[in-house]
């Protein structure tokens, strides 16, 4: 047995949890009038409701008696030191260093953390504000028009996300695109259109080996030269984000042309960092600060507040119940809100890659769940496609559902049409409608007995499907910034609970490893090996004499 669920604190939301699977939360609510006011809180600009989840005071006080017996609160104080809490790999995680606005000292490695980040926030400022401000010049002369991202995972879901959810703030003044597969149709589409003397590349790539990003770089860098001609041209068109400085500039890219990120930042949590230079050169550096304003709100939100008013505490206590003693195992995104549409996509990297994991801190493999599948798209199309089998599907499947007061576009008569739909949803997951009531409507309606007998199972809804609402005044970058560092969090406490390093990602090497082999292979003289399964060595033979 792992030593989770030895811990008294586990077990006895076993217990509790075999209590309450006979209960519904329609009941819950009929019962108590301040069921609304004991689980819902506010955050730094987000209300979060989480009473919509099939529990009671008991529930939330059994969770946060885990919570304390697998010390959130010291490895949290232990993050924000600036400590080696990513065991694994040897290093800090200060992804919330990159948003800290107190201006106090801070160390990783012996290395001033705070003065890294303000000087490269500052050479941020300075580039964002000569390229947007037609200062910054291309190899012609000309300003900039278009910028292209390239990158791949965390060097590109966040930036795309932050700069689709941000669109509504955009001036125009700059075109921001982003390529990360290495399927040559995405680069040849986006730059299709572009032209070299106007466009500006960043290269965003933590280690800058990343295969897909190299080989995007590569043909733009082509691409680039076939009009341009000269190299030298490349450091007013290329820039680039990495770690890795030796491998940009072995690329060709200018060494004031590149932008630090640091060990201490992972992929998945690097938007904060230059990584974010797209967001900026497409909204302004003032909006980018704002971002990170609201990401510091929330950072301070999770390090005071006592763990039952904490939002990303909470939120990852629910996750916790839903997943390990309700034994729900995927967990649906629903944003009700056209600018959150990469969300689902930013949050499944975030959440899978860090805690889909299957061994605790001792290397032993664990006896629960960890993370479960993390999926969702914009709730009012979702309406009209999945959610049939969110009402009525064998699974339960928690949701969490977002969105806000005020739209960013207002269009006379769609935000209450959608803000209705909002409320309804997670107001039928929960209620649902029993055989009595569906009678009772159909015979209002006129039918038959008869008739009514064959369809009433079909029409009923159990309910009972517990969801968390989110609520933001409005979609803006401060409120964007604290709704994605609340789920940062959110991810910390619940690796924390699984007792899974969260900060590393070694599962999907293997892969990589392979491709590189298997790319080898596919040259036309090239041998496959048989070292292959069957399966593979077939395919990749039948890939090779049908090109
Ligand atoms: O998918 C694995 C991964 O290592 C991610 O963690 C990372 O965000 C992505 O690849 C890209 O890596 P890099 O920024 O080094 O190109």
């Amino acid at each position: 047995m792992s030593s989770r669920t030895e811990l008294t604190a586990w077990q006895a939301l076993e217990a509790h949890a075999r209590d309450m699977q006979n209960k519904h939360m329609s009941d819950l609510f009929d019962e108590d009038d301040l069921r609304f006011a004991k689980f819902s809180l506010k955050s730094p600009n987000i209300l979060l409701d989480y009473s919509k989840n099939l529990i009671t005071e008991d529930t939330r006080k059994a969770l946060i008696d885990l919570a304390e017996a697998c010390d959130v609160e010291s490895l949290r104080d232990k993050m924000f030191a600036g400590e080696k809490i990513n065991r694994t790999e040897d290093r800090a995680v200060l992804h919330v260093a990159l948003r800290d606005r107190t201006g106090e000292p801070l160390e990783a490695d012996g290395d001033d953390v705070r003065a890294q980040v303000k000087h490269e926030l500052e050479r941020m400022r300075s580039l964002v504000a000569q390229v947007r401000g037609g200062d910054w010049r291309g190899y012609t002369g000309k300003p900039m028009t278009d910028v292209v991202s390239i990158g791949i995972g965390g060097s590109n879901l966040g930036p795309l996300m932050v700069t689709e959810a941000l669109s509504g703030y955009s001036d125009g003044s700059l075109n921001v695109h982003y390529v990360s597969n290495i399927d040559g149709f995405q680069i040849a589409q986006t730059l299709r259109d572009l032209d070299p003397e106007t466009t500006l590349f960043v290269v965003a790539s933590k280690t800058f080996t990343t295969l897909e990003t190299m080989t995007n770089a590569s043909s733009a860098e082509t691409w680039f030269l076939d009009k341009a001609k000269d190299k030298s041209f490349i450091n007013r068109h290329f820039i680039a984000v990495s770690s890795n400085r030796p491998k940009a500039m072995e690329f060709g890219v200018a060494e004031e042309n590149i932008f630090d990120m640091w060990d201490w930042v992972g992929g998945r949590f690097s938007l904060w960092s230059a990584i974010g230079l797209p967001i900026a050169l497409n909204l302004g550096m003032e909006i980018f600060e704002e971002l990170l304003e609201g990401a510091f709100e929330m950072d301070q939100h999770f390090l005071t507040e006592p763990l039952s008013k904490n939002a990303p505490v909470m939120l990852a206590l629910m996750g916790v119940w839903n997943n390990n003693f309700l034994g729900r195992k995927a967990h649906a995104l629903l944003p009700y809100d056209q600018c959150l549409h990469r969300l689902p996509a930013y949050m499944q990297q975030a959440e899978m890659e860090s805690n889909g994991k299957s061994v605790n801190w001792s290397g032993e493999r664990i006896d629960y769940s960890s993370v479960p599948l993390i999926w969702g798209e914009v709730g009012i199309n979702g309406q009209h496609a999945f959610y049939q089998c969110l009402h009525q599907g064998t699974q339960i499947v928690p949701a969490d559902f977002i969105g806000s007061v005020e739209p960013t576009v207002a269009v006379k008569g769609h935000h209450d049409a959608l803000m209705a739909n909002f409320f309804a949803q997670s107001e039928a997951m929960m209620r649902g409608i029993s055989a009595d009531q569906v009678r009772e409507e159909l015979s209002a309606k006129g039918m038959g007995s008869e008739r009514i007998e064959e369809i009433v199972n079909h029409k009923v809804h159990e309910g009972n499907r517990p969801t968390n609402t989110i609520l933001l005044q409005k979609v803006d970058a401060r409120s964007l910034g604290s709704l994605i560092a609340m789920y940062e969090h959110k991810i910390f406490v619940q690796g924390i609970i699984w007792e899974v390093h969260s900060f590393d990602q070694w599962g999907v090497e293997l892969g990589k490893v392979l491709a590189n082999g298997i790319l080898a292979e596919l040259a036309p003289d090239a041998e496959v090996g048989a070292g292959h399964d069957a399966s593979t060595r077939n395919l990749i033979e039948y890939y090779k004499k049908a090109r």
